[in-house]
């Protein structure tokens, strides 16, 4: 939000940022009545003179209403859109009270035309030089409201990135609202519901033991209560509950919230593919952005460094939306960056995970590490021209420079969940199915599944052929074909 002191009060510094706290402060201070400045004001650049009818008490109104009887030019909030009260600046001028608190009050809500705030072009026109003066009992003052954060998820990641999300709300306190909560699938845990024990303990034991969550971190049962109010959505559960999940909040989510995707999967449905920051914005109707990166949950919540990327969408409102999440994200030891490109964020996570099951095979099979690394580089190639062909505007440097893309499949390939089911799976004999239930504790395995839904979406459009690592992992893992036949058509 860019805020600066009003191009008419020359005294003022221009302020490019502003502080909800300072706000707050100088809101709360009590401003003495206004004098009657319709007739006082001298004259100033703007065409819009003060005018108040005659019906109107001597003073000015009272600060905090949500519009200006002495702007009849100016449209009375309607829909409760806009958060101020506008004063052409030689009002403010000519305000006689000069004492500190006043004109730190003007100082603090002077606001410059060019914010995100869709001010009336006819009034701005009118009125070239502006005051506004912020209303806290508007139900407009909602854009200086702080962020509401939920975080839809709780499983290893969704629990790890709901620590930082809650440690940077409690440093960036101006910015975030005090509470994250977190929707927890309610599940029994040693006789008492997960979300009592998340609640008591401050650690979610299930799925992320032995790590202590921020006091401000709150489980709720239910996704619609979590999200009730939120403006920042935080979706990060296995691909698998995503529709169910969006269904319970269809309607019941701030429409004005920005959302990020951190699933790591896509939904095939009819021979059809999509990326789930698509389906969360096509259900919920709010603007989705992705997260992904070489991030395996527990290093992470170990405070060890790691990169992440946010992918998000063109625009002022796809930049808007990436800053705050930015915000909410970046620590020291978990450095975000930033790239216009959903899909490609996305694919790039869902993918590495059927190439990370190739490296598995390899591990059960014992071949060394020469091999991984072919599998890796091949598994690469396969995850960016499988992502070109079938979706628009994806960036090659994603999946090159970025932590979403080369970084994700080399950590994934040498450790994660995929991997080890994997080698599992050719040591063993045992199904995927089977693996998960026993070496997972209620985590989910993603990249069996994202295997099988790529298969199914090739073979619709009879490209199976066209990456053969993807359907060797398809054919070792759904058809019985000898894990030793990994490499052979590649
Ligand atoms: N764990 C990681 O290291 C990691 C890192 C980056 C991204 N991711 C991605 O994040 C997403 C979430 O993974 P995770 O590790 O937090 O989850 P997880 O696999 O550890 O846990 C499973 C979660 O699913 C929930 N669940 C079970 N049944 C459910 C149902 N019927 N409806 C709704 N929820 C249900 C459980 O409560 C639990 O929170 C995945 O897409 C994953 O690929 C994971």
């Amino acid at each position: 939000m860019l805020i600066s002191a009003s191009r008419g009060y020359k005294e003022l510094p221009t302020l490019t940022a502003i502080s909800l706290d300072q706000i707050n402060r100088a809101l709360s201070s009590r401003l003495t009545p206004w004098t009657d400045l319709a007739t006082a004001a001298t004259p100033s650049t703007s065409t819009a003179r003060p005018t108040r009818p005659p019906s109107q008490s001597p003073s000015l109104p009272p600060p905090f209403q949500t519009s200006s009887p002495h702007h009849p030019g100016l449209p009375p909030s309607p829909r409760g859109r806009y958060p101020f009260i506008l004063y052409p600046s030689s009002f403010i001028r000519a305000c006689p009270n000069s004492n500190a608190t006043h004109r730190t009050h003007h100082k603090l809500v002077s606001i410059h035309r060019k914010t995100r705030f869709n001010l009336p072009r006819q009034g701005l026109r009118k009125m070239s030089t502006l005051t506004a003066i912020t209303s806290s009992t508007s139900p407009l003052a909602s854009a200086f409201k702080k962020q509401k954060v939920a975080i839809i998820g709780s499983g290893n990641w969704g629990s790890a990135i709901a620590r930082i999300a809650g440690n940077n709300a409690l440093k960036l306190s101006d910015i975030f609202e005090y509470e994250v909560s977190m929707y927890v699938y309610e599940e029994d845990f040693n006789g008492k519901p997960l979300t009592q024990v998340i609640n008591e303990l401050h650690e979610n034991p299930k799925y992320l033991p032995g790590i202590k969550l921020p006091e401000n971190v709150v489980a709720y049962p239910s996704a619609a209560k979590a999200a009730e109010g939120a403006t920042l959505l935080v979706f990060v559960l296995p691909h698998q509950f995503i529709r169910s999940v969006c269904t319970q909040l269809k309607g019941q989510i701030n429409p004005e919230a920005y959302a990020i995707s951190m699933i790591k999967g896509v939904e095939v449905k009819d021979g059809e593919i999509s990326i789930f920051a698509d389906v969360i914005e096509e259900t919920l109707g709010v603007e989705c952005a992705a997260l992904s990166g070489a991030n395996i949950a527990n290093e992470v919540a170990e405070d060890k460094f790691s990169e992440t990327t946010i992918g998000h969408r063109e625009g002022e409102k796809g930049k808007e939306a990436a800053e705050l999440f930015f915000k909410l994200f970046d620590t020291p030891t978990f450095k975000v960056g930033m790239i216009e490109d959903v899909a490609g964020v996305s694919l790039c996570g869902a993918l590495k995970n059927v190439v990370a099951i190739a490296a598995g095979f390899t591990d059960g099979l014992g071949w060394g590490d020469n091999a991984k690394a072919a599998i890796m580089r091949i598994g690469l190639l396969e995850m960016k021209r499988f992502s070109e062909e079938f979706f628009k505007g994806v960036k090659p440097e994603t999946f090159t420079e970025t932590s979403a893309g080369v970084a994700d499949l080399i950590t994934t390939c040498f450790g994660g969940r995929n991997r080890k089911c994997a080698e599992a799976f050719v040591k063993t004999g045992k199904s995927f199915e089977v693996l998960e239930k026993e070496l997972l504790n209620g985590q989910k395995l993603q990249g069996s599944e994202t295997a099988r839904e790529i298969h199914e979406f090739l073979k619709a459009r009879g490209k199976v052929d066209d990456y053969p690592l993807f359907k060797a992992v398809y054919s070792i893992a759904y058809e019985g074909i000898d894990a030793h036949d990994l490499t052979s058509k590649l």
